[in-house]
């Protein structure tokens, strides 16, 4: 019988879905990818296969990992295997350039972005955006990179500088600032192209805000207007009566680009305007925030997993591949 076979490269972000797995009873093996091989004639493993590579994979000691796991993908996807996150998927992770032109594509409104390799390239990418910019690493994740400039000297500084912190794949994105109202951002999580819950996740600490218990960040400050005046709120929070924008243009980018399982992030302006600037493929979820509103993401995801591999065991569906 076939397994759920899970891809990537850091365990602490795999133990929650194993431990959802095993409250099912679902058959898994834990891929671990960072050095390897390939054999690209030989014949894969029965079951299917949900990719969780990472874009900040670097940081861990795993500058290759993305690599190789897109040689494993192209090698599953041609023999017939079902991948959930695909190659095409893991294209989008590691490039914020990929996801920038997809959602432009699906016809959601992002931050005006501008690719620049080079330090004098930056500091013209950034002449041409009014107001203050961000900058980025196009290979990303964790908020690496991630800076608010607000006026150009010190950019200039910073660019030419010695803390210089340049992106693995030497592309720096030099982006509009988007001014929200109150320091939140929403993430909208979505498990088989299924929109799941929207999360604000509460930025007045700073840009590294994966969703991931083991990361989490104490005290958090975003303010929100409640009838009683403001209150503290958590740093996560799941939001259980609203319908995030661009839904179902999130769920054609999914379609198009072989994307099963995302969080995708938004910010909206003092106009109500929302740009989504982030979409995460290898999603975590924040336990408390679930606990306070009684749902679990990887519960979810282990249900969807086990669903693939019914189907992909399915004699009919077994004959259509042959
Ligand atoms: N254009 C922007 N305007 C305002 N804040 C931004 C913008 N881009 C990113 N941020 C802030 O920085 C955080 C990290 O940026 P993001 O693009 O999500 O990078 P990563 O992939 O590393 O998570 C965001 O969650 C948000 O709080
Ligand atoms: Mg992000």
């Amino acid at each position: 019988m076939g397994k759920i076979h899970i891809l990537h490269e850091n365990a602490e972000w795999t133990a929650p879905l194993v431990t959802a797995l095993e409250a099912r009873g679902l058959p898994y093996r834990d891929w671990f990818l960072d050095q390897g091989s390939v054999d690209l004639t030989a014949e894969p493993p029965e079951g299917i296969f949900y990719s969780r590579m990472s874009a900040s994979s670097h940081t861990r000691g795993h500058r290759y990992a993305p690599e190789l796991t897109g040689a494993v993908l192209k090698w599953l996807e041609q023999s017939g295997r079902t991948v959930l996150n695909g190659s095409q998927a893991l294209a989008l992770e590691i490039s914020k350039v990929a996801q920038y032109t997809a959602l432009a594509n699906a016809g959601v409104p992002v931050p005006r972005t501008i690719a620049a390799v080079g330090s004098q390239a930056l500091i013209d990418a950034r002449d041409t955006i009014d107001g203050p910019v961000i900058t980025k690493h196009n290979r990303a994740g964790k908020g690496l990179g991630v800076r608010l400039f607000r006026n150009r000297n010190a950019l200039k500084d910073y660019v030419f500088g010695d803390n210089f912190d340049a992106s693995v794949d030497g592309i720096t994105l030099v982006q509009q600032y988007i001014q929200a109202p109150e320091p939140c951002i929403v993430r909208v999580e979505m498990i088989g192209r299924e929109f799941v819950y929207a999360v604000r996740v509460d930025t007045s600490e700073g840009f590294e805000l994966c969703p991931a218990d083991v990361c989490e960040i104490e005290a958090p400050t975003c303010m929100i207007d409640g009838s009683e005046g403001p209150e503290r709120t958590e740093k996560f929070e799941i939001l259980q009566d609203i319908e995030p924008p661009f839904i179902t243009r999130m769920q054609r980018l999914m379609r198009d680009n072989d994307i099963h399982v995302a969080g995708f992030e938004y910010i909206t302006d003092d106009a109500g305007r929302a740009y989504v600037y982030d979409i995460n493929t290898n999603t975590n979820y924040n336990s408390a925030a679930e606990n306070r509103a009684g749902i679990s993401a990887m519960d979810r995801l282990a249900a969807y997993l086990g669903q693939e591999l019914a189907a992909s065991q399915e004699p009919d569906r077994a004959q259509r591949q042959a």
